[in-house]
């Protein structure tokens, strides 16, 4: 905290009026695991199916994010701490307005999740989505692995920078032994009875 004199300001209106006017519960879903397991791919159509059944739900994406109000930071381990630390704001709020946040960020180490998991008071599914990097360095949706293993790319997730992976995840989705509508169904069955008034 770089300021003192400041008071925090509550409302007159609560969460519980929040989550009334929308018909739901806001919960973050923070999907973790290594470039290119699935956690975009999944994101995506959870919240295409969500809102078609008219849920209020928003999606945040790692690259997306990075492009604006994370445009300033690098990928070294205190960089990536202050994105998942501001992500995770963010989050936070959305899930207090009501929102259902799918937050798509790989995360790398358990001390980031908790955090996320804190900042929105434990409203908080983490996902765990599981692909081994044999399989990701196969898929390379975005031909970063290539880069990372000839060192073009330093600090690469699952190459040269450790995945720490989830000891207790709220759920698992296995993408190589489900498939992707399997992984989304699973998904959304979850969110539902959470979020569910
Ligand atoms: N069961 C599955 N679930 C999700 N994606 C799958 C599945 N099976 C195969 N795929 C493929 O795996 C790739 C996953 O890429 P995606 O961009 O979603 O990964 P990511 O986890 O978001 O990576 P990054 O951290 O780099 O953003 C896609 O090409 C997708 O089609
Ligand atoms: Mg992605």
């Amino acid at each position: 905290m770089k300021c003192n004199n400041i008071t925090y300001h509550s409302g007159k209106v609560t969460e519980q009026d929040r989550f009334k006017v929308l018909g739901q519960k806001g919960v973050v879903v923070w999907l973790t695991g290594l470039s290119g397991s699935g956690k975009s791919t999944i994101a995506v159509e959870v919240e295409k199916i969500l809102n078609s059944i008219g849920k209020a739900v928003y999606r945040l994406d790692g690259d997306n994010i990075r492009f604006g109000l994370n445009s300033d930071l690098g990928f070294t381990e205190e960089d990536r701490m202050e994105n998942i630390r501001r992500i995770s704001e963010v989050c936070a709020l959305f899930q207090d307005a009501g929102l259902i946040v799918i937050a798509s960020f790989i995360s790398p180490m358990a001390k980031m999740r908790h955090m996320a998991r804190e900042k929105s008071k434990g409203k908080f599914i983490e996902v765990y989505v599981k692909t081994n990097v044999e399989t990701c360095i196969k898929r390379d949706p975005k031909g970063l692995y290539k880069k990372a293993l000839v060192g073009e790319i330093k600090e690469f997730t699952g190459i040269s920078a450790p995945y720490e992976e989830p000891e207790n995840p709220d759920i698992t989705l296995d993408t190589e032994s489900s498939t992707l509508n399997e992984c989304v169904e699973q998904l959304v069955k979850k969110i539902l009875t959470v979020t569910t008034l």
